[in-house]
């Protein structure tokens, strides 16, 4: 029979029934830790008693009233934001592709405001993911995801991730913005180098472009900073949030400066769950638990140990594994045999992991990740890894 729940997934046959940090239950008392994060998006774990009483409190109290009041803990979140990053202002939205899609209309409508009508393309790169409205698959680029949908949307040119000349080669008369990710999530964990954010957001200046930012995977607090282009010392015109932003209730984010965001005035953009009073309730808890000091700088230092281990790791089992990548606790482990065969290999052992491009295993746990998770972590990869080599290597070593 037919599946009542589309298949647009091939998931794993397990059900959690709770979870508790980054631990996740089967109703049947299995317990798997997470290092998946529901794709980089729990940020605070699995039951974060700050983060559940928000919800439950603003559930109790009013959930959703529409943009067409006023939001006060959407325009608290907003102010928090602002007062935290480059940006002057902040549209809330549902989700990431929602997010890149809200972003890419603003560059477009500044554009045509400001006499310059004719400049509507985006240069995007190679092994991008912006997500899978009609648009942001054009924007994504990659055959694999556009296939059978019919014409690609006009205006997103692509070029090799970290090619400057490439980028420059490809601005022309009716471009208006770059759109990248500081570092590619679903392509693998590929983090431009500062060098080439630096170098972007020159040429844009030197052209009239804006430079737009894809953090939904990498931005809030999953490199170590609020926002990964943060450590390239750039100040960008525009930044797309979701994922960990609301600690796995869905919300969507675009911070923007003040000369992008006054083109979107009423009526020319909206949404009618966005920034609503429940969503907000829960961003502004997050916010709470990535603004308190010490907390991204510990980000940063849980990330930097775990890289080293699984460095260590990679040097132990080369017939497994070829290299480590990422930042903070956005890692990615190049494989050298299947990275799905080593997912799976994880997932016996009773750890949750991620495949992306590349050969890659993502990990990317919940930000709140104690020492001793990531010891365990550590252990279960260890066994995980030894199932995976190769029958041709165990018989070399003999
Ligand atoms: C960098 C990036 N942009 C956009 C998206 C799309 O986000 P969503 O699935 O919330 O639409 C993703 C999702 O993986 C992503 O990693």
């Amino acid at each position: 029979m037919f599946p009542a729940l589309m298949p647009t997934y091939a998931r794993a046959d397990l059900a959690f029934e709770r979870g508790e940090g980054a631990w996740l239950m089967t109703a049947d008392g299995r317990r798997f830790l997470d290092f998946g994060a529901g794709i980089a998006t729990s940020s605070l774990g699995h039951a974060h008693p700050h983060l559940t009483a928000a919800i439950a409190a603003q559930a109790a109290r009013v959930m959703h009233v529409s943009n067409l009041y006023r939001i006060p803990g959407a325009e608290r979140l907003a102010q928090r934001l602002v007062d935290a990053t480059f940006a002057d202002s902040v549209f809330f939205c549902n989700s990431g592709a929602e997010a890149n899609e809200g972003m890419v209309k603003m560059v477009r409508r500044a554009m045509a405001e400001t006499n310059r009508p004719g400049r509507y393309r985006m240069i995007c790169f190679e092994g991008a993911f912006h997500g899978r409205t009609l648009a942001m698959l054009s924007a994504t680029g990659n055959e694999k995801y556009l296939a059978g949908f019919g014409p690609r949307v006009d205006g997103f040119d692509h070029v090799p991730f970290g090619n400057m000349n490439a980028v420059r080669n490809a601005i022309g008369a009716e471009t208006a913005g770059i759109l990248v990710e500081p570092i590619q999530g679903e392509g693998g964990v590929r983090a431009a180098p500062e060098f080439f954010l630096r170098d972007l957001r020159a040429a844009c200046d030197e052209f009239g472009l804006f430079l737009a930012l894809d953090e939904v995977q990498c931005g809030m607090g999953r490199t170590g900073t609020l926002f990964a282009h943060e450590q390239a010392g750039i100040v960008p015109d525009a930044v797309s949030a979701a994922k960990g932003i609301a600690g796995g209730f869905p919300m969507g984010a675009i911070l923007a400066t003040e000369t992008l965001a006054k083109h979107l005035r009423p009526g020319s953009h909206g949404t009618t769950f966005g920034g609503n009073p429940l969503a907000c309730a829960a961003a502004n808890a997050v916010l709470d638990v990535l603004l308190t000091p010490g907390f991204l700088a510990q980000v940063a230092a849980r990330g930097a140990a775990l890289h080293a281990s699984l460095t260590d790791l990679v040097h132990a089992v080369p017939e497994v594994f070829a290299g480590v990548r990422g930042q903070g606790l956005m890692i990615g482990l190049v494989c050298a045999v299947p990275s799905t065969d080593v997912q799976s290999a994880c997932l016996e052992e009773g750890l949750l992991t991620v495949a992306a491009g590349e050969n890659v295993l993502r990990i990317v746990p919940p930000l709140t990740l104690t020492e001793a998770d990531a010891a365990e972590g550590m252990a279960r990869l260890r066994r995980a890894a030894r199932r995976c080599v190769p029958a041709h290597a165990l018989a070399a070593a003999k």
